[in-house]
Order: C-alpha cells, then structure tokens, then sequence
C-alpha cells in the first residue's frame, strides 16, 4: 500500500497570445457597441492566437513556464493531462504532442474534453495519482484556441471568447495543498452548448461547413441560469464537507464567463463581490483556460499569500462542473 500524501501547486505558468482584439473591433465586423458587451459581459478585449499558432504550441509556453517555476525539469514529469475542446486534432492526443514538445519521458499523456471545467477536472485527476503516491509530478495544461471554432458573423459567440493557456505542475507537499474535490456533470444539458459537426454524428462535408456545424453553437441564457445555480452548489459542496464556510475562503478562482453570472454566484454563496478573482476584462472566456491562467495571475499579482484557502470554482459544457478548495 502506497502512503496517503497531500498535493499541492508547485508550479504555475501561462501563455497568451500576443494578438489583442478589442470591443470596438467587433463594432466593425457584427452589429453590436462596446457598451453592450462591457455591461452584459464584462469583456472589453481578448487575445487571438496566431494562424499558425495551435493548441499545443500555446500549451508548451505554459507548461515550460509552470516547469520553471516548479524548478523542474520536463524529465521530472510523470503525468501529463491536457484539458481542451480545441485539441490540435482529433489524435493524436495534444497530451502526447505536448510530451514531446516539452522534451519530457514517455509518460502516460491524455485529454479530457470537458470544456470550461477541464483545469479542475484535470488537477482532480492528478491529485489522485499523487496523492495515492503513483506519481510523484503531473502537468495539468488547460488550452484553448477558441477562436478557431467561434462563428465570427455570429454577435452572440464571437464577442464572447479568447484564446490563452495556463499550467501547474503538481506534486506532494508537507503544507496545505488540495482540502477538497468536488466534480459534477449532466448530460441532459448537454444541448446549451455544443460544437455539433466534425463528429461521428455529423461528419465534416461540404454541407456541414456550409451549415456552420463546425462552431460553438450556444443557449446563453439558459446557460446563464445554470451556471449562477450550479457554481455557487459546487462551492458548497466542496467546502461543506471539510466544515468550511463562506467567511474562510480568502479567494475563489472562478471559470470567467460574465461578470454578471460571477456577481450573482457570489451573493448566493454568501461571498462580496471583492472575493472573486475577475481577469475576463482582459482575456473573455478561454474556456479550461480561463481558470488556470487566472489562478496564474492571481498568485503573481500577490492576491493569494501562503496559509489563504482559496476556491476554483467553474462549469462548463457537458454541462460539467468543478470545485477545488487549496490551502495555499
Ligand atoms: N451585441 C448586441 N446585442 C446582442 C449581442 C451583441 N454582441 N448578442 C446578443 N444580442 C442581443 C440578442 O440578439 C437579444 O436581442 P433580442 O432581445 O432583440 O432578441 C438581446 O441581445 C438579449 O440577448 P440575450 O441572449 O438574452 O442576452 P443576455 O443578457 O442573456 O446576454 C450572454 C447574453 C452574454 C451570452 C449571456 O447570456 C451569457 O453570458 N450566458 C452564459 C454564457 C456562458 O456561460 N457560456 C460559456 C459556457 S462555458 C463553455 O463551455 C465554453
């Protein structure tokens, strides 16, 4: 029997693209005004990978960055999970082109395609290979180039997301690390949102690209309901059972869809608006991205100190949810 040990972050990294589109581009291209999407998002620019720039390129940026931090070296690494929904291609998997990317072993490198909530699924997978002692360092990289699949004559998607990648590389730790993990999904929800074509269910035709199946087709307000309910249930979820409150949680790290499903989340819980880490001003909506790059940011800009219990927190399509409570 291998001994029972904590995980924690020893690392974090991220990369986004250089290409900054503000609102007032998209002023130009649907019919829509700056003012519409700062009230009804939050969002007032995002970053937009380069033609040439896939998925896993964006990843490898984050994951050396994170590597470096963690002061370890690619060859350290025994695990290797990518979240995305626009991996490179179908297969191999961008796990694996990461692997060799990165110059790092033949270790077992996958997947997971749960949208938004792919950074907490992917630390959830990873604190339990370490945490059991089967490995002793995993690489969790969320991912995303969003814009390759957004309909960009579509006002209603395209002013909504980004482009970005951010990684942490995990292993035990004496002090603090993961307390709590709380996952969730239901597939009946599954319609609200979805990238239809392309699949064994619609494969690509001439048809399926004249007909638009291979971008994000959306149900924002219903998603928007959802996510408000679902976000603050899987805060309660994960902190309840370790007999937190909402008053011991320094800071929660959130998925960054909208500012107004973030503030209405935030009063269910209990919290003030001032506890939740907003950067989707900057970047909108990057999917798994967007909770691992603002993790990044809110370490870097002193936000999160040692000791802090802190919340990641996010849903995504699937629907599929997640709440992780660190002690940092
Ligand atoms: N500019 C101007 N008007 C717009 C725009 C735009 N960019 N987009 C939509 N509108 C219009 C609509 O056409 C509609 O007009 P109508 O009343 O004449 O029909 C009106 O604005 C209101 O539309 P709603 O969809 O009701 O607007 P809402 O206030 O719900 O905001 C939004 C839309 C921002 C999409 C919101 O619903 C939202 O954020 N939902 C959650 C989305 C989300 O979380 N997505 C990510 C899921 S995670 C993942 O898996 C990637």
């Amino acid at each position: 029997m291998c001994e029972k040990k904590k995980t924690g972050i020893l690392g974090l990294g991220k990369y986004l693209p250089e290409k900054v589109l503000t609102n007032q581009y998209f002023e130009k291209i649907v019919d829509t005004t700056d003012e519409w999407i700062t009230t009804r998002t939050g969002i007032k620019e995002r970053r937009i990978a380069r033609e040439d720039e896939a998925t896993s390129d964006m990843a490898t940026e984050a994951a050396k960055r994170a590597l470096a931090q963690a002061n370890l070296k690619a060859e350290d690494i025994d695990l290797i999970i990518v979240a995305t929904i626009t991996p490179d291609m179908f297969f191999p998997a961008t796990a694996c082109l990461v692997q060799q990317k990165i110059g790092a072993r033949t270790v077992p490198s996958f997947d997971i395609s749960v949208a938004c909530s792919g950074f907490i699924y992917g630390i959830a997978i990873a604190n339990q290979f370490i945490s059991s002692g089967t490995y002793k360092h995993a690489l969790v990289v969320a991912a995303e180039k969003l814009s390759s699949i957004t309909d960009w004559s579509d006002r209603s998607t395209c002013v909504l997301f980004g482009d970005g990648a951010g990684a942490a590389v995990l292993g035990s730790v004496d002090e603090g690390g993961i307390l709590s993990v709380y996952l969730g999904a239901d597939g009946k929800q599954g319609d609200l949102i979805k990238l239809p074509g392309g699949g064994s269910r619609i494969p690509a035709t001439k048809k399926s690209v004249e007909d638009k199946l291979h971008f994000i087709k959306m149900n924002g307000a219903e998603l928007f309901k959802h996510a408000v309910r679902i976000m603050a249930d899987a805060a309660l979820k994960a902190t309840q059972p370790i007999g937190l409150k909402a008053e011991d949680i320094s800071l929660v790290i959130p998925h960054q869809a909208n500012v107004r499903i973030l503030n209405a989340a935030a009063k269910r819980m209990g919290l003030s608006e001032d506890k939740i880490y907003l950067n989707l001003d900057r970047y909108g909506n990057m999917s798994a991205a967007s909770s691992a790059v603002a993790l990044v940011e809110a370490v870097e800009s002193g936000r999160i100190k040692k000791g802090d219990k802190i919340l990641l927190d996010a849903f995504g399509g699937g629907l599929t949810w997640g709440a992780i409570v660190i002690e940092w």
